[in-house]
């Protein structure tokens, strides 16, 4: 049995990575690690909580000692750190807490895994490990800034980060690939793009406007709509982390993008479409401070290296996650009615 710490797993993305690693592999043993801030939700993994490879731990990364305890009880192979403040908007509002948790909480995995997988921690020179460990810290394409109209993101070029969010994640992951380069620690790191699909919080984009057309409520378009990302379905991304766990070389940095850039209003054009409902809901409303204008990944290095490309077309994955919000109305009413109303007001009226 291989034992996987996943930190962040009540999340969107780690929740859907869990399920798929347990459907995936008989012979992993998850332990999720989440404070459950706003954004976790234990109801994302509602169908596998009974299992017996998979145990819950609500706890905060940033808790040294907690975690070192979790390291020493738990013999594991791999971490996968998910746990982060994830919204740029809300990094704008509050940015102290992204620093702590996407910076000092990575900095607290990295040491404890250091300290428990090297075979002699106390000789600073010595960069032998236990065998296979490995450390993949979930990035983000945001570490590079901002495009123009031309050119794509690669691994090898400078991170120049425009939010309080994406400097945050830009320092964790220099952070984690210090621990690579000084201590030897076995790492990977990757840089995704936009996702969308099943458990999205309804803050970002698409599972706004599908709440909101639903709800027959305003869609805010940030400045003139015409923001570029480059959009993946979440399972795409969870395969892409399965295959960089893997197969991924040491200390390497892979990019992950769906190779679908779209502008915001044409996103929201297609989603108000779909749901049969009229352009008078689109709100243009005043842009986001420091806002990049596109982002575009060159997956490149991932698709040749280790085999992995993007399965799902960007037309039948939105309709099939729009038919997920129709399907669990319930989620949706139940996470958007504690601390997030009070977030929305503050945002949008
Ligand atoms: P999310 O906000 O849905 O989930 C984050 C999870 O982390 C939540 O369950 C939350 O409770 C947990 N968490 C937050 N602070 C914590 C702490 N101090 N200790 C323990 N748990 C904590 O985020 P997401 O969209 O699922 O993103 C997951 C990761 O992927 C993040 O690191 C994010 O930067 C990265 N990423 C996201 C995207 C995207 O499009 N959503 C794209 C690329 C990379
Ligand atoms: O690129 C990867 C990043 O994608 C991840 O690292 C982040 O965790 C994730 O939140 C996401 O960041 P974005 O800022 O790109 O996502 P968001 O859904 O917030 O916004 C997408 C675009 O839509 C962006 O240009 C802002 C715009 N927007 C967003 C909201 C919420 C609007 O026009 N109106 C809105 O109400």
């Amino acid at each position: 049995m291989k034992t996987v710490l996943v930190t962040g797993g009540a999340g969107f993305i780690g929740s859907n990575y869990i399920k798929l690693m347990l459907k995936k592999f008989n012979d992993y043993q998850i332990v999720n690690v989440d404070n459950l801030t706003y954004a976790g939700n234990l109801e994302n993994l509602a169908e596998i909580q009974n299992y017996n490879r998979y145990t819950f731990i609500k706890a905060d990364i940033r808790n040294r000692k907690l975690i070192n305890k979790l390291f020493d009880k738990y013999n594991f192979k791999y971490v996968v750190n998910f746990a982060a403040e994830s919204h740029v908007d809300r990094s704008i509002e509050e940015p102290e807490v992204f620093l702590t948790t996407n910076v000092i909480g990575t900095q607290v995995l990295l040491e404890a895994a250091k300290n428990h997988w090297k075979i002699y921690p106390d000789d600073k020179y010595s960069t032998e490990y236990n065998d296979g460990v490995k450390f993949l810290q979930v990035s983000t394409d945001e570490v590079y800034g901002a495009l123009g109209k031309e050119g794509m993101f690669v691994e090898t070029m400078p991170l120049k980060p425009n939010s309080p969010y994406s400097a945050s994640k830009a320092s964790a992951d220099l952070i984690v690939r210090a621990y690579n380069r000084t201590f030897g620690l076995p790492i990977n790191i990757t840089r995704c793009s936009n996702n969308y699909g099943p458990y999205q919080f309804p803050e970002k984009l698409i599972p706004l406007m599908i709440n909101n057309c639903l709800n027959d409520e305003n869609l805010p378009v940030y400045g003139d709509g015409m923001q570029i990302r480059d959009w993946l379905h979440v399972k795409d991304h969870c395969e892409a982390i399965n295959a960089v766990l893997h197969k991924g070389q040491d200390g390497e940095i892979y990019n992950i993008g769906g190779n679908n850039e779209k502008a915001n209003i044409e996103i929201v054009r297609l989603i108000i479409k779909t749901l049969g409902k009229s352009e008078n809901l689109i709100k243009y409303v005043k842009d986001r401070p420091g806002h990049d204008r596109r982002y575009a990944i060159d997956n490149t290095k991932i698709s040749k290296e280790l085999s992995w490309k993007p399965s799902y077309t960007f037309a039948e994955g939105v309709e099939e996650t729009i038919q997920w919000y129709l399907d669990n109305s319930k989620w949706i009413e139940n996470v958007v009615s504690g601390d997030y109303k009070n977030f929305y007001l503050r945002m949008y009226k």
